[in-house]
């Protein structure tokens, strides 16, 4: 598969972020009720660009339903909108139970973002995938984008198919963005900090693997970079993640640190032990050259991210558009 990158508008990634794009986007975000995909929706606005997002299960009022599996009601999106891009932050992306449902873990993240894909760009829109670290096997991580890929779980080996395909279908109308460990505030409350910063708000033990190795990535974050990416005329091959590799016990830790929870309920225990439903990469985690030859700082380390993290969920326009982190309000105590 090819590797390559290029950006047509370089001139973007100099320019003021804070305030209007020079150039207004249509845009579709497909898994806008997702964690990656509600900040892309947001940032959309900001930056004055019209768009509109879908959800699949979980409704929000501002979304629009949406099943990638239903390919009339695909055309019948993306023909009423002729979106100038269509981003994918969408999928089955329960790791375990991709090992356990092949046909619908290469449904959700194959079939589908290929079909919705091949209609974008019979309208002539450019299409966005999210892929995944774990097209890698974790054995001499962090990876650089064009490292060998040799994928473990299905999961894996459904999102590097993906990529593959997409590239072959799409060429340069394709960006795809590789994240891993995305985590931050969010509409629906689900990723692990949230269910960190729960679990020992209740004074739970959180059990975490010590020997997998990876790059936390705030989710915020991750949309920003790849708006910009967006708006820069980016295609092809592109790591966004955060600057930092550690195992999830260190994550977890840092999280709890920052939510004033006790970190010693963190308990580190190997892969094998555990037995999770997947195989994982253990030393994965991605290297960032290509995204800070272009915007450099983007993706904030969790010193920088973790006080984001509680600010944004206590701001007064933020917070009935997050979900909480604890029941009891918002957690940022
Ligand atoms: N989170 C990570 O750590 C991570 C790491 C590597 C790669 N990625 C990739 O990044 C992308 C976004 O991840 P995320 O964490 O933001 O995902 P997420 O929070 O789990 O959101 C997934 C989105 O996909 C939507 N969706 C599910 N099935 C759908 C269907 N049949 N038709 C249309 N939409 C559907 C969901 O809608 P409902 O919720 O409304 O059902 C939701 O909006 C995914 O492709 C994922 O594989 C994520």
């Amino acid at each position: 598969m090819s590797t390559q990158f290029s950006v047509a508008r370089p001139a973007v990634f100099s320019a003021d972020w804070s305030g209007k794009a020079d150039v207004r986007l249509r845009a579709v975000v497909i898994g806008g009720s997702g964690q990656i995909g509600g900040w892309l929706t947001r940032y959309l606005a900001e930056r004055g660009h019209q768009s509109v997002g879908t959800y699949s299960s979980q409704s929000f009022a501002d979304l629009v339903a949406l099943d990638a599996g239903d390919p009339e009601a695909v055309s019948a999106l993306l023909r009423a909108e002729r979106p100038d891009v269509v981003f994918y932050p969408a999928g089955f992306t329960w790791v375990d139970g991709c090992e356990r449902d092949k046909a619908r873990a290469y449904a959700a993240n194959l079939e589908q973002p290929l079909h919705v894909a091949r209609t974008a760009a019979d309208l002539g829109s450019r299409f966005v995938y999210f892929s995944t670290d774990y097209v890698f096997d974790g054995v001499e991580g962090r990876y650089a984008e064009d490292a060998p890929t040799n994928p473990l779980s299905v999961y894996g080996k459904a999102k590097y198919d993906a990529e593959v395909a997409l590239a072959e279908a799409l060429g340069d109308r394709l960006l795809t963005a590789r994240t891993c460990w995305v985590y931050g505030p969010e509409r629906q409350g689900k990723n692990f900090a949230y269910q960190l910063v729960r679990a020992l708000d209740q004074g739970k033990p959180m059990i975490c693997p010590s020997d997998q190795v990876s790059s936390p990535s705030y989710g915020p974050d991750v949309a920003r970079a790849v708006l910009m990416l967006v708006e820069a005329e980016a295609s092809g091959l592109v790591h966004v993640v955060g600057p930092e590799i550690m195992d999830r016990v260190q994550f977890a830790r840092a999280v709890a640190r920052a939510f004033h929870l006790d970190e010693s309920l963190v308990v580190g225990k190997s892969t094998s032990e555990l037995g999770q439903g997947a195989p994982r990469p253990l030393n994965a985690g991605l290297l960032i050259d290509r995204l800070e030859a272009c915007k450099p700082g983007v993706m904030r380390s969790l010193d920088a991210a973790l006080p984001d993290f509680r600010a944004k969920l206590d701001d007064p326009e933020l917070r009935s558009w997050l979900a909480p982190v604890t029941t009891t309000g918002t957690g940022s105590n």
